[in-house]
């Protein structure tokens, strides 16, 4: 693919839309013991044989925190107008509260250097890296787990200052509550449905908590939080597979939004399973639905739903359709469905697209990389957000996951995402086509610095 086509006034052009790339500390940053970090659940995830592919841990990842400056200078030269970055809560506070300096030096220089090169830094506080010894006390089924993140935005916010554009409070909570507690695939590896769902509402009321603060601590900042959505399409048209589809929204999309934008539950799930409900407190649910500046929503792929005769069953790829080397169906109209869906259903804050990409079966070759399956991905999925747009849907930017190959969690480095390639025995980085082909679209823009 020579380049990418959109239609020539596209919303997407427009100086005012944001483009970036994202990773998150665990899977990029590796040197876990550096400089005082302390570990994290998935320093002791990855400990036990057989919860990440290949025995793999976040050593060496992308050894991103030796190596940043030439990273800041990639992202540079990839023409965005963002980074989306995460904060490493265990490389910045010590275990009683207090700053651990060097590991915030880190973020700082890093910072610094993004704002030298006019790279607005998108800052996530937490994507999964809950320091080990709040686990050791419950981790997210201990309410003190949520006023323990407070105290920790306090500090960030205290100390990055005005370096950070823009916050959000969580990513993607509904992975960490129901992959993390409910299915046991991801840290801290737990397998209980009621659990998952109260974990869920301490990371909500953390969420709450967070906003209250970086309100008066960042009050020039935007602040959100990061939710992951899909289409949930019924397998059949058949009345069950309707159902199925329905149940399926409401745990994984809706369960997350709804509290946040309306205050309370999806009532058709707390419905019929009360058994899962979480214990809420007075207040709590206010809390949690003060307002946003934004919504982001990372996407990659639909699930076909259908009913069993006894549960619901999620999310396998359509029979015969284009699927990413981790099995995920690409399917674009998906994301255009989604924004299009939430825009009827709900008053949304501006959304941003903070995750969208693929992993590619990748291989270097003399130098290059050709990603052509993640080119046309890129197409689609751009001109999927275009079409949204069109329909009136406030989508106010767009970040690719991911700037680099890095450690995809349970599949440890066994799945590519980057649009940068990794070696992960050199740590030369080599930019595949996507990048180049995403580079020069975002070089052509009217904005081209
Ligand atoms: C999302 C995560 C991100 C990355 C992608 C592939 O669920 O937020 O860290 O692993 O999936």
């Amino acid at each position: 693919m020579q380049r990418i086509e959109l239609p020539p006034a596209s919303r997407l052009r427009d100086p005012s839309f944001t483009f970036g790339v994202a990773t998150a500390s665990f899977q990029v940053e590796g040197a876990t013991q550096a400089d005082g970090r302390l570990p994290s659940i998935w320093d002791a995830f990855c400990a036990t044989p057989g919860n990440v592919k290949n025995g793999d841990t976040g050593m060496p990842a992308c050894d991103h925190y030796h190596r940043w400056q030439d990273d800041v200078a990639l992202i540079r030269d990839l023409n965005v107008d963002a980074y989306r970055l995460s904060i490493a809560w265990p490389r910045v506070m010590t275990q009683d509260g207090q700053p651990n300096h060097k590991g915030l030096d880190f973020y700082k220089q890093l910072l610094d250097r993004l704002r030298e090169y006019d790279i607005r830094p998108f800052v996530t506080l937490y994507h999964w890296d809950l320091p080990q010894h709040l686990q050791e006390h419950g981790g997210w089924l201990n309410r003190d787990t949520a006023y323990r993140f407070q105290d920790y935005v306090s500090l960030v916010s205290r100390e990055l200052g005005e370096r950070v554009d823009t916050y959000a409070t969580l990513n993607e909570p509904w992975v960490s509550a129901i992959l993390g507690h409910e299915v046991g695939i991801h840290a801290p590896g737990m397998t209980d449905a009621r659990l998952a769902r109260q974990a869920g509402h301490h990371m909500l009321l953390a969420h709450g908590l967070g906003m209250q603060t970086l309100r008066s601590e960042a009050p020039e900042a935007q602040a959100g939080l990061v939710l992951n959505m899909g289409p949930n399409t019924p397998n059949s048209q058949r009345y069950d597979d309707r159902v199925a589809a329905l149940i399926g929204e409401a745990s994984m999309n809706h369960w997350f939004l709804e509290p946040v934008l309306e205050g309370r539950y999806p009532e058709l799930y707390t419905r019929l399973y009360p058994e899962q409900a979480p214990r809420i407190l007075p207040g709590d649910m206010e809390l949690i639905s003060q307002p946003v500046n934004f919504i982001g929503i990372n996407y990659y792929t639909r699930g076909i739903v259908s009913y069993d005769n006894e549960h619901w069953v999620k999310g396998h790829a359509a029979k015969d359709a284009e699927v990413t080397d981790f099995g995920w169906e690409v399917y674009p109209q998906g994301l255009t469905d989604l924004l299009v869906d939430l825009d009827a259903q709900y008053t949304l804050p501006p959304l941003m697209i903070t995750e969208n990409g693929m992993a590619g079966d990748d291989h270097l070759e003399q130098d290059r990389v050709h990603d052509e399956q993640r080119c046309r991905y890129l197409q689609s999925h751009l001109q999927a957000v275009h079409d949204a747009i069109e329909q009136g849907v406030d989508v106010r930017g767009y970040f690719a996951w991911s700037l680099m190959d890095n450690f995809e969690w349970a599949e440890g480095y066994s799945k590519r995402f980057g649009m940068v390639y990794v070696d992960y025995a050199t740590q030369q980085r080599t930019l595949k086509d996507s990048a180049r082909l995403f580079a020069d679209f975002l070089r052509q823009r009217p904005t081209s610095r």
